[in-house]
C-alpha cells in the first residue's frame, strides 16, 4: 500500500551513498519499524512514510498532535538509490531534477571510511553529489535563486568497534574531498586546451568544489551555495539497540 510508481507531491529525501552503507536498511527500518535483511539494490525505490512518534516537524511546532495539519506534515517520501558504481545514474538523474526534494541523506559506512579504499570511494561520491548541488545553485537563472538543499551525512554502523566517531568521519571526508578536487582539477588541465579553447579556465572554476585558493575543503564552504552539511552518527543495526534518532531529528527539521 505504500509503494507508488507515480511522482509524489510529498516532501522527499534522497538516500544516496556507496554500496553497502546501509541506505536500504534505513528505509526498511523506517517503513517496518524492525530491522530486516537487505540485498544490494539494483533499482531505485520510493516509499511514503510517516515521521516516527517523538519527532515534531519544524512546520508544526505550534500545532498539537491529532490536528489534521500536524498529521499531514509528518508525511514524507524516501527515495532509495543503488550505490553500486555502475548504477549511480539512478541517483544522478534524481539529483539533476530534484523536484520536492527537501534534503539529501548521504549514508556512510563509518567503519569502511576508517580505511583508505573506503574513504576514497566515499569521498569521490560525496564530492560529485556536492558539486552537482553547487552547479545547480550557481547555474540557476531565476532571480530568487534555487531552493536550498541541505545534506545529512549519516555516519552509519556506529555499533562496530572499527567505526570512526562522527567528528572524525567529517574530518577524514573533508581531507579526502580536498584531494579529490585537486586530482579532478589536474585531470581537467591535462585533458588540454584542445577541447575547451579559451573557456578552459572558466570550466575549471565551475568544476572546482567550494572555495578556491590553496586552503582545504570544508563542509562549511557549501553554505555559500545554499547547502548546509550536517554530520550525525547512528546505527540501523546493533547489539545495543538501533539509534537513528538524530537522523529523524534532521528530517523533522526539514519538514
Ligand atoms: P546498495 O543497495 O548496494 O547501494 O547498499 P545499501 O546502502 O542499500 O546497503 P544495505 O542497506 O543493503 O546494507 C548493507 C549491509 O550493511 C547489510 O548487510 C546491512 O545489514 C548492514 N548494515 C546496515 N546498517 C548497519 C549498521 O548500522 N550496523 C551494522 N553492523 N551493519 C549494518
Ligand atoms: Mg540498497
Amino acid at each position: 500500500i505504500y509503494r507508488k510508481a507515480t511522482p509524489t507531491t510529498l516532501p522527499s529525501f534522497l538516500l544516496i551513498g556507496p554500496s553497502g552503507a546501509g541506505k536500504t536498511a534505513f528505509l526498511t527500518l523506517t517503513e517496518r519499524k524492525v530491522v530486516a535483511q537487505t540485498h544490494t539494490s539494483t533499482a531505485p525505490l520510493a516509499v511514503e512514510l510517516l515521521l516516527p512518534e517523538g519527532h515534531t516537524p519544524q512546520s508544526s511546532h505550534y500545532r498539537s498532535p491529532g490536528d489534521p495539519a500536524y498529521e499531514r506534515s509528518r508525511q514524507f517520501q524516501l527515495n532509495d538509490t543503488p550505490g553500486h558504481g555502475k548504477l549511480r545514474h539512478f541517483a544522478t538523474t534524481q539529483l539533476a531534477n530534484p523536484t520536492n526534494v527537501r534534503g539529501i541523506i548521504f549514508v556512510v559506512d563509518a567503519a569502511a571510511v576508517a580505511e583508505e579504499a573506503g574513504l576514497n570511494e566515499t569521498a569521490e561520491y560525496l564530492h560529485d553529489v556536492l558539486l552537482a548541488l553547487q552547479k545547480r545553485y550557481t547555474g540557476a537563472t531565476s532571480s530568487k535563486g534555487p531552493k536550498e538543499i541541505p545534506v545529512l551525512v549519516a555516519a552509519n554502523k556506529m555499533d562496530l568497534f572499527t567505526a570512526l566517531p562522527p567528528h572524525l568521519v567529517a574530518q577524514q571526508l573533508e581531507k579526502a574531498i580536498s584531494e579529490v578536487r585537486k586530482s579532478r582539477a589536474k585531470g581537467l588541465k591535462d585533458s588540454g586546451p584542445a577541447l575547451g579553447g579559451e573557456d578552459d579556465s572558466l570550466d575549471e572554476d565551475r568544476e572546482w568544489l567550494g572555495e578556491g585558493g590553496e586552503g582545504s575543503f570544508e563542509f562549511a564552504q557549501m553554505e555559500e551555495v545554499g547547502t548546509t552539511v550536517t554530520v550525525q552518527g547512528g546505527n540501523v543495526i546493533g547489539g545495543d539497540g538501533v539509534d537513528v534518532k538524530s537522523w529523524y531529528e534532521w528530517i523533522a527539521a526539514q519538514l
